[in-house]
């Protein structure tokens, strides 16, 4: 059951008489609607009035509004202001420049900028891999969107996409050091696309492309890799599959299965699904069964879309059809990257002795947490009120930050793979369990780790 959390948190302003059960009567009326109150603040004190700041988390905007009415119908108590504490984390946006160098005096400034500058951008021209070496390029990626495929919020357009990558720029920078900046797009054309991110190429060492919509998203990456000299990553693609691989490994050592013995069904068959697949068949698995709104995708389905064709291809060794349901009779593991509320204990009990199950549909999974622990042996879903929270923070930015340092050109299967066993090595021997699988986003040994492998992947030192 969702929890109030601090997504939706807010701060309301009362103006009430200053009795001596006043903090009971406004705490009681918050409580009774179900906010959870974080900080109980007096800010201002009259003769006749108190002015209390009361910050609570809620669990919609609805329910922030329930909780102000709730105030607001207690006797002599006035609601002077409510503010949206997630809205004042967003005024004036979540990152911004900052210079390196001081600039104190006319000598500053002549080296910094002109004329001392110019002798660095003709260095540059007679050889533009001193770029690397002159320039922010070494340590700058390009958030680049085109807002079509936002969370779960859908096509809302670039400008809307905008606080999602600014959110992406201040994790890289947090996370791992790197210095990101959003590029939202305002086309939704592939051509355009491509050729946009194609000519600002020159600035940055790497591309992460972010909430762009499938099937596009898989031609663009693959045109601007085959383009460009730096590498080009889809984080909904690759950074899901890097920690899904990763976590898996840690969920089939806690239940004693090899992956080469397991049958795994994929549900999502989009961005994130299809990565998912093509990097856990590197590992092996004993059977990919690939589920997407049509049912079990195989060989004489008739799909023409290219990446359908490649999965119906690649998965599914006897050629099984059927629903999801039918998928899932027997298998071993399943991850679900599709649509929320697809099955429940009753199929799980189907699956395998010591099911392993990755519900990871956002907001909601495709099965409730707690109906799937009733059978599975291990459950994780994306979500951060659960155990096993597989998010992609545990990846993008480690991921970058040894691509940078290995000055890589490109991206290979080899890097993802080193960048998931880093994620489940972090996690060592005596900490795993049923309920930790992965390490948490906090973990500051992460990011370095990924680093550290993508780096030696990428034949960096
Ligand atoms: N770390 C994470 O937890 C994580 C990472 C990536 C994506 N996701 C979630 O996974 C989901 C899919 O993301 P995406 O970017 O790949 O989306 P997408 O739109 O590219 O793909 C969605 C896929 O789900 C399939 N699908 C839809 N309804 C279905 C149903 N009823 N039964 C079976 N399959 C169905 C579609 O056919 C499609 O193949 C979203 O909910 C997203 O939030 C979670």
């Amino acid at each position: 059951m969702p929890v109030p959390g601090p997504g939706y948190s807010i701060t309301i302003r009362v103006e009430a008489p200053p009795s001596a059960s006043v903090a009971g009567d406004l705490t009681s009326a918050v409580g009774r609607v179900g906010g959870v109150i974080t900080a109980f603040d007096v800010v201002d004190s009259h003769s006749d009035s108190v002015v209390i700041d009361i910050t609570c988390n809620a669990l919609s905007a609805d329910h922030a509004r329930d909780i102000t009415e709730a105030l607001r119908g207690l006797p002599d108590v006035e609601v002077r202001k409510v503010s949206d504490r997630t809205f004042l984390v967003h005024l004036g946006g979540k990152i911004e420049v900052n210079a390196k160098i001081a600039l104190r005096n006319r000598d500053d400034l002549s080296r910094a900028y002109t004329p001392g500058v110019a002798r660095i951008c003709q260095a540059i021209a007679e050889n533009p891999d001193d770029a690397r070496r002159l320039t922010i390029k070494r340590n700058t990626v390009a958030v680049v969107t085109d807002g079509s495929a936002v969370l779960g919020l859908g096509n809302i357009g670039p400008a809307a996409a905008l606080p999602v990558m600014e959110g992406k720029a201040a994790l890289f920078k947090k996370f791992a050091g790197v210095d990101a900046w959003p590029v939202c797009l305002d086309t939704q054309d592939t051509e355009e696309i491509i050729r946009a991110v194609e000519l600002i190429a020159c600035v940055y060492g790497g591309i992460n492309l972010e909430d762009i919509a499938a099937p596009r998203c898989f031609e663009i990456e693959r045109r601007l890799r085959e383009k460009l000299d730096i590498p080009v990553f889809h984080d909904d693609q690759h950074g899901t599959a890097i920690v899904v691989v990763g976590a898996l490994r840690n969920a089939l050592r806690v239940v004693n299965k090899p992956m080469t013995d397991a049958k795994i069904v994929v549900c999502g068959v989009g961005a994130a699904g299809s990565a998912i697949i093509r990097l856990l068949l590197q590992r092996s698995p004993a059977d990919i069964i690939a589920v997407d709104v049509d049912g079990i995708v195989h060989r004489d389905r008739g799909d023409t879309d290219a990446n359908l064709q490649w999965v119906a291809a690649n998965t599914n060794r006897e050629n099984r059809t059927g629903r999801l349901h039918d998928a899932l009779v027997g298998a071993d593991v399943f991850i679900g990257v599709s649509a929320p509320n697809l099955f429940g204990a009753d199929q799980v009990a189907t699956m395998a002795s010591d099911a392993i199950v990755f519900a990871l549909a956002n907001p909601d999974p495709e099965i409730d947490p707690l109906e799937a622990q009733k059978h599975a042996a291990v459950v994780a879903t994306g979500r951060s009120d659960y155990p096993n929270q597989i998010n992609n923070v545990l990846a993008f930015p480690g991921v970058f930050r040894g691509l940078l340092d290995a000055q890589a050109r490109g991206i290979t299967d080899a890097m993802l793979l080193a960048a998931a066993d880093a994620i489940a090595d972090v996690v060592d021997g005596e900490r795993l369990n049923a309920s930790f699988i992965v390490p948490s986003v906090f973990d500051a040994a992460v990011a370095p780790a990924v680093a550290e492998a993508v780096r030696k992947a990428a034949g960096g030192h």
